[in-house]
């Protein structure tokens, strides 16, 4: 990404530090002035009272963040940006859940072992924490909590534009796998009152799941997508083959094909990287590698690692979200 018209020294020294935006916007969310601001403009004093800060060092704070986007800054009075926004704690797809992860300790350990996995192309989780994301997620409950209810933010950010780009109806039933704390898959049950759903993922994951009023027709099922798939006319990955080298993809994608009867169809939805496309893909593709030694990948590359699996990748349908959806059948 190049910025000609800016001057390198500054972006430079913006690269350098980075790290100061993060921690500023955590503050933010932690101080809880965006929950406060909401859609009104209050005066620096006034959130300095509300939020228990030191009235001074709140208006230098609020400067400086004002110069990265996320408040407007007039007279010492403040007002959240359409970017502030997003900081939000009741906004539906905010990114303070992203914020809360990205700030655990272990993350931030893997972090800076980025050299580490450029260097080797491993993950640098286990290398930094001694066991892999997964095994951290498992022995660490509370962490596990907040990484679900995360992954359940983002769901809540791009399943209406997931589920509006596709047609579910011609399917009897669905396994979401991988399905997290299933919020697609409800949404997708919610909208096609014919269609039977199986909520997949590890059982530690699922186990707290409340079925609701979609109970008669949403099933639930622990268990590992290394091992056995349950079987159902439409398997849809979402935000799972990005988690996996290409040799841990392809078995998944394995087991989908084992899964799925005659006419079968499998969906996999995770971003495309691609000449002009979505920057945070590129983002991911680094976090990915450094968390689970996943990666994201472009379209040629889903076409091959779906082959591998005896699977034909049949569309590749862009969605409003930064996701697409690849449609696959038996090959
Ligand atoms: C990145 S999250 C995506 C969750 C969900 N599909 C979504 O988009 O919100 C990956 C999911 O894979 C699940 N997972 C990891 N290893 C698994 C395994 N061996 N078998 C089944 N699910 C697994 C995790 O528990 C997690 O819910």
């Amino acid at each position: 990404m190049s910025h000609p018209s800016a001057n390198p020294l500054v972006q430079a020294f913006q690269l350098s530090t980075g790290f100061a935006q993060t921690q500023a916007v955590v503050t933010f969310v932690r101080l809880g002035v965006a929950d406060y601001l909401r859609d009104d403009t209050k005066s620096v004093e006034d959130i300095a009272g509300h939020c228990s800060a030191h009235p001074e060092m709140l208006y230098r704070f609020l400067r400086f963040l004002a110069k990265t986007g996320v408040v407007e800054l007039d007279d010492r009075q403040c007002r959240l940006t359409p970017v502030g926004q997003f900081f939000r704690r009741d906004m539906p797809g905010g990114l303070t859940k992203a914020l809360e992860i990205t700030m655990f300790e272990p993350w931030q350990k893997a972090w800076q072992q980025l050299e580490y996995a450029v260097r080797t192309g491993e993950a640098a989780f286990p290398h930094a924490n001694g066991q892999t994301a997964w095994e951290y997620l498992e022995q660490h409950p509370d962490m596990s909590n907040v990484f679900n209810a995360y992954m359940t933010s983002i769901s809540q950010m791009s399943a209406q534009a997931l589920v509006s780009s596709y047609d579910f109806s011609p399917f009897d039933s669905i396994c979401d796998v991988g399905g997290g704390q299933g919020f697609l898959l409800k949404t997708i049950l919610g909208r096609n009152p014919d269609i039977k759903g199986i909520l997949f993922d590890l059982p530690q994951v699922v186990k707290n799941v409340d079925p609701g009023e979609l109970a008669p027709r949403l099933g639930i099922a622990g268990g590992s997508f290394f091992e056995k798939i349950p079987s159902a006319d439409l398997l849809i990955l979402k935000s799972v083959l990005h988690d996996w080298n290409d040799e841990k993809a392809i078995s998944i994608l394995q087991h989908c094909a084992e899964a799925l009867p005659a006419g079968g169809k499998v969906l996999a939805m995770d971003m495309v990287i691609m000449e002009g496309g979505n920057p945070i893909s590129l983002f991911y593709d680094m976090h990915m590698q450094v968390l689970m030694g996943g990666r994201e990948r472009t379209q040629e590359e889903f076409v091959r690692l779906f082959a591998k699996a005896g699977l034909r990748v049949t569309r590749f349908i862009p969605t409003p979200s930064p996701q697409f959806i690849m449609e696959a059948e038996k090959a």
